[in-house]
């Protein structure tokens, strides 16, 4: 485990003060589930920090260095009308971590509804072992900080490695103090007991629902920007 482990409350604690996204709404509290994105092209939906979303060619088609055949051209077009716009989320200000278990702080990135998959940060603020868990999905995982593992493997994974989790799978994690890691999510994940017995199932909706309680109850505003 690195030495250096990084405080997990001192600058994001900071920088959620200082969030555009995050002030005190009043009016907004306890009403999160009628404001659904609205419908259009700022992926943003209303009341958040409108971004400019230009024409998505307009950057190719006015540039210099480079010219696209009348094909490019007009494939262009296809996607200028069908695709869905880039998306930034700024790791400070759109998005802010939130308690999960006693040592474990998690960050929402990302909520996709069309394939139910999430991406989200987890922190482990204490040496813990967490739950055992199955996969009903796939997993993705970049390691970037600290030092994680599964009870049931050999490997370690440290800053820079990149883990690929099965549908079916079953293990028990474990995360050294200050490990920070990128985990992108499909389908549901199911955590057991230590006598083997099914304690619950967690899926996109679960986790986006722990996000807006946190919200809720911080009186903080969130972030409908994040479903994309
Ligand atoms: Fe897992």
């Amino acid at each position: 485990m690195p030495s250096s482990a990084e405080s997990p409350n001192a600058s994001d604690t900071e920088n959620v003060n200082k969030s555009r996204v995050f002030d005190i709404a009043p009016d907004f509290i306890g009403s999160y589930v009628q404001s659904r994105p609205a419908a259009g092209p700022n992926p943003f939906g209303n009341n958040l920090p409108t971004r400019p979303v230009p024409k998505k060619s307009d950057a190719i088609i006015n540039s210099t260095e480079s010219k696209l055949s009348p094909l490019g051209n007009s494939e262009l077009a296809l996607a200028d009308k069908y695709s869905s716009p880039d998306v930034y989320i700024d790791g400070e200000k759109d998005t802010c971590w939130h308690p999960f278990t006693d040592n474990l702080e998690w960050k929402p990135m990302r909520f996709e509804t069309r394939t139910g998959t999430f991406v989200l940060v987890l922190r482990i603020l204490e040496d813990t072992w967490l739950g055992k868990h199955r996969h009903r999905g796939s997993v993705s995982a970049v390691t970037l900080k600290g030092q994680w593992n599964y009870k049931e493997y050999d490997w370690v994974a440290k800053p820079g490695d990149y883990v690929v989790e099965n549908p079916g799978t079953i293990h028990t994690l474990h995360m050294t103090k200050g490990t920070k890691v990128v985990f992108t999510i499909s389908g549901s994940l199911e955590f057991f007991h230590d006598d083997g017995t099914l304690k619950n199932t967690m899926d996109i909706f679960s986790y986006a629902h722990l996000y807006y309680e946190h919200c809720k109850k911080q009186r903080l505003k969130p972030n409908d920007g994040l479903w994309y």
